[in-house]
């Protein structure tokens, strides 16, 4: 494997792309979002697909593009908050420095509020975040080497605090 990459894995709206972004500058890297090379592959919206073909299908483009950033990407790349459910991903990411952005569920209730453009959230944010955290904490834990928790913190906070953990 070449150099390694900087892995951003945690929830949605924990402020991955932001602080992705900020750690890039910081470390005169590139930065990649495997949701955006979707959107931008696919021609539409992450909330379109879910609503026009379905999250298996989602799931299935999300894999290839991990799988893709992966093998070509050098620098931070963001992974979606989903991405860690796939076994194959999170063996992909072995050997790669992975921190992992936690937040807890009020705060990601606070932050995401009633976000419809998130297609996971659109019922019951509380309860489907409290189930969504219990499904995903142990997996983002299993591929994290570094855990950074983001409650209560800027994103430049969380920025310096990740760089420190790497
Ligand atoms: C998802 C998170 C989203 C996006 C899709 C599904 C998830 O990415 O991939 O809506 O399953 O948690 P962000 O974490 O970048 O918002």
């Amino acid at each position: 494997m070449s150099a390694p990459l900087i892995v951003l894995v945690g929830p949605m709206g924990v402020g991955k792309s932001t602080v992705g972004l900020l750690l890039a500058e910081r470390l005169g890297v590139g930065y990649r979002d495997t949701d955006e090379d979707i959107v931008a592959e696919q021609g539409r919206s992450i909330a379109d697909i879910f609503v026009d073909e379905g999250e298996p299908f989602f799931r299935t483009l999300e894999k290839e593009a991990v799988r893709r950033a992966v093998a070509e990407h050098r620098g931070v790349l963001a992974l979606g908050g989903g991405a860690v459910l796939d076994e194959d991903t999170r063996a992909l990411l072995a050997g790669h420095q992975v921190v992992y952005l936690s937040m807890d569920v009020e705060e990601a209730v606070r932050r995401t509020g009633l976000n419809v453009a998130r297609p996971l959230l659109a019922v019951n944010p509380r309860r489907q975040w409290r189930e969504l955290m219990e499904a995903r904490r142990h997996l983002y834990e299993e591929v994290a080497t570094a855990v950074v928790a983001t409650d209560g913190r800027t994103p430049e906070e969380v920025g310096r605090a990740a760089l420190d953990a790497l």
